[in-house]
């Protein structure tokens, strides 16, 4: 189910680089959202004169929390720019939870989840139901630098049990020296007994396919694509798949690799 409604700011700050944190009251968006799933975020204040830019912007649901959804969002243009805006109390339209393809949870493996970047964000809520299972999970987690290792906190607050964290950075500032798939080999015993997951640069996904169809590893990656409706009608955010063209914002935005062939 796809709810509409007003969500209320609980708090909106920078943390770290050009990313910032958004908690919004968004029941019952909060309480049904899926790891992978996302929502259309109103970038505006609901100011008819302030009505730029017109389309919603996609966000993954990072967390949930008492009712509340929160967003970590990097600052790169018009939309997120205001949002930046928003203070504690401002209402903003939320549409949600959207995408049919959420990561799908397996019992029996061995959780391998790589996170670049922002897309950081578009595992973590997929971490913390891992860890509520007990599965053991490894998280590579790289960015440019340890600036743009947003996400580092909340990662540190759920590591440890069952979650194992290692970080990476291009430059070497934090963590190891590389990227978040460098080391993967070593997490992975018997390819049949892993899956991974992963969001994050196009490069970076495009690698794990290549990597999972030689060692025929079950893979599943969450696509980014600009988004101009969010709800399947607008045909602008499609990707080729072994069926065709499919919607990233309604088919996915998660795909199990080898049924993308473009993307
Ligand atoms: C399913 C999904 C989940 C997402 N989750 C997150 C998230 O959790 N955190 C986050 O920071 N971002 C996320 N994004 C990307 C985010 O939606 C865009 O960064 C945002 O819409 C940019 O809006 P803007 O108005 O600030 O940028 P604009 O002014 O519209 O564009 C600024 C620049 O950003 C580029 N851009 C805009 N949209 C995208 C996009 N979707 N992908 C790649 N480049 C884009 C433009 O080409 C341009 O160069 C997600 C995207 C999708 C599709
Ligand atoms: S964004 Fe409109 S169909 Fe996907």
């Amino acid at each position: 189910m796809v709810y509409e409604l007003e969500a209320e700011v609980v708090y909106n700050r920078p943390v770290s680089g050009i990313t910032w944190e958004i908690k919004l009251k968004a029941e019952p968006i909060a309480s049904s959202s899926l790891p992978g799933q996302f929502v259309m975020v109103e970038t505006h204040k609901g100011d008819i004169k302030e009505y730029d830019p017109l389309n919603r912007r996609p966000f993954a649901v990072a967390d949930t929390e008492n009712g509340s959804v929160v967003i970590y969002y990097d600052v790169v243009g018009r939309g997120t720019k205001k949002l930046t805006f928003l203070r504690k109390g401002d209402k903003v339209h939320l549409l949600g939870p959207l995408g049919e393809g959420s990561f799908p949870i397996k019992e029996n493996k061995k959780a391998i989840v790589v996170a670049g970047g922002i897309g950081a964000s578009g595992v973590s809520l997929l971490v913390k139901r891992l860890k509520e299972k007990n599965i053991p999970t490894v998280v590579l987690y790289g960015a440019r630098n340890r600036e743009f290792l947003s996400m580092f906190d909340w990662y540190e607050s759920v590591k440890g049990g069952t979650v194992e964290v290692v970080y990476y950075t291009d430059d070497g500032s934090f963590g190891k020296k590389g990227f978040p798939v460098q080391d993967l080999d070593k997490f992975i015993e018997n390819p049949q007994e892993v899956v991974i997951y992963a969001c994050g640069p196009k490069p970076l996904l495009r690698y794990l396919k290549d990597y999972s169809s030689k060692r025929g590893i079950e893979t599943y990656l969450s696509l980014d694509r600009r988004m101009a409706c969010g709800w399947g009608v607008c045909l602008g955010c499609v990707v080729k798949t072994v069926n065709g063209f499919e919607r990233v914002c309604k088919e996915g935005p998660v795909f199990e690799a080898q049924h993308l062939l473009e993307f």
